[in-house]
């Protein structure tokens, strides 16, 4: 038997963690002979809950779940952790922008990032999904000083398998057989959906889409979808931004495909002519648990109104926390 790996996820109470932690508990992330250790953080007003989800995940009797600790302290949750999941933040509810909980969430972020310089691994692969999780991830960075910024992504990965999802019911591909779509910018609504390097395995090509149904409906729909679940289902997406935290570590982990590349939001280098010091989602490929921004990528009028308007929105989001930096 391997040793087990241990893994820290924070909001263990929540909802995106009632399908998140059994999945991580069955094996979905480090494969069928790697034992783990659940590091679940929470707040104090949670922890019954939390202890009722222990309970659930204990009588599952999962083969690779070696240990539970649950702590409602970050310096207890993120000892030498490999892979944390930050999912504790308040989550938005109807006619509420992801940036209107910056000045609940920020702090949370603050504090955590402080708690993985000083406790985690200093190879830890940090996916921040609580909202807004660009800013969030921004935050955790910069109180984080001693380790490199590439330890730390925020979740583009659910608008990425939205769009792809949308794709598969236009054309009636499966969608493992249409690669090189990607999300710039935000995780916001002003996030763009970029379909115009989009590669099929079989014979259809990009020509195939006009122009007004990218305008129209593949951008929106993307850029509205989490709006829409709110809306829909009356709290916002939970099983499905589980499943991209975990599609979103498991790239990071085992890499990208061949010819592929995916969607993360991570921190700028100046490419595309994103502000240094911001975290953008870009399309990444992944080799041997890096992730590389894809260069060379033409950008075209159309796509530069969106990367700016995106650019502009993360400025706005830095400013307003810019204490917390
Ligand atoms: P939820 O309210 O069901 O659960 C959040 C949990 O976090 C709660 O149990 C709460 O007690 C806990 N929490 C709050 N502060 C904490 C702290 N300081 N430390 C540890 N735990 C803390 O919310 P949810 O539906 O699970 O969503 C969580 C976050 O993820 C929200 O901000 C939501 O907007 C965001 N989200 C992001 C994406 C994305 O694609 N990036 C997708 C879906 C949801
Ligand atoms: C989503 O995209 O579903 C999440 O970010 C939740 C939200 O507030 O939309």
């Amino acid at each position: 038997m391997k040793n087990p790996i241990p893994i820290a996820v924070t909001g263990a109470a929540g909802q995106i963690n009632y399908s998140l932690l059994f999945r991580l508990s069955a094996g979905e992330l480090l494969g069928p002979d790697q034992p783990i250790i659940l590091r679940l953080l929470e707040i104090p007003a949670a922890m019954g809950n939390l202890q009722g989800v222990v309970m659930e995940l204990r009588d599952c009797a999962f083969p690779l779940l070696h240990d539970i600790v649950i702590t409602d302290d970050p310096k207890v949750a993120f000892i030498d952790v490999e892979y944390a999941f930050l999912i504790g933040a308040k989550p938005r509810g109807p006619g509420m922008l992801r940036s209107d909980l910056l000045e609940q969430n920020a702090e949370i972020f603050a504090v955590q990032g402080q708690a993985i310089n000083a406790v985690a691994s200093r190879q830890v692969k940090v996916l921040v999904t609580g909202n807004p999780s660009n800013t969030n991830a921004l935050i955790a960075i910069n109180n984080a000083p001693d380790l490199p910024s590439h330890c730390f992504a925020a979740m583009t990965m659910l608008d990425h398998t939205r769009a792809l999802s949308q794709l598969a019911e236009k054309t009636g591909y499966n969608p493992q057989d249409i690669y090189r779509v990607c999300i710039w910018g935000n995780h916001s609504c002003s996030q763009y959906p970029d379909l115009r390097h989009v590669r099929f395995t079989q014979a259809l090509s990009i020509e195939h889409f006009d122009a007004d149904w990218n305008l129209n409906v593949f951008i929106p729909t993307v850029q509205y979808r989490g709006t829409e679940i709110i809306k829909t289902r009356g709290q916002s997406s939970a099983a499905s931004a589980a499943n991209a935290a975990l599609l979103h570590m498991k790239t990071w982990i085992e890499g990208t495909r061949d010819h592929d590349w995916v969607s993360m939001a991570v921190l700028s280098d100046g490419s595309y002519g994103i502000d240094e010091g911001l975290v953008f989602s870009f399309p990444v490929q992944v080799v041997g648990g890096q992730f590389q921004i894809v260069q060379g990528i033409a950008i075209d009028e159309f796509s530069r109104e969106y990367l700016d308007r995106n650019q502009a929105e993360l400025r706005e989001e830095r400013q307003a926390i810019k204490h917390l930096l």
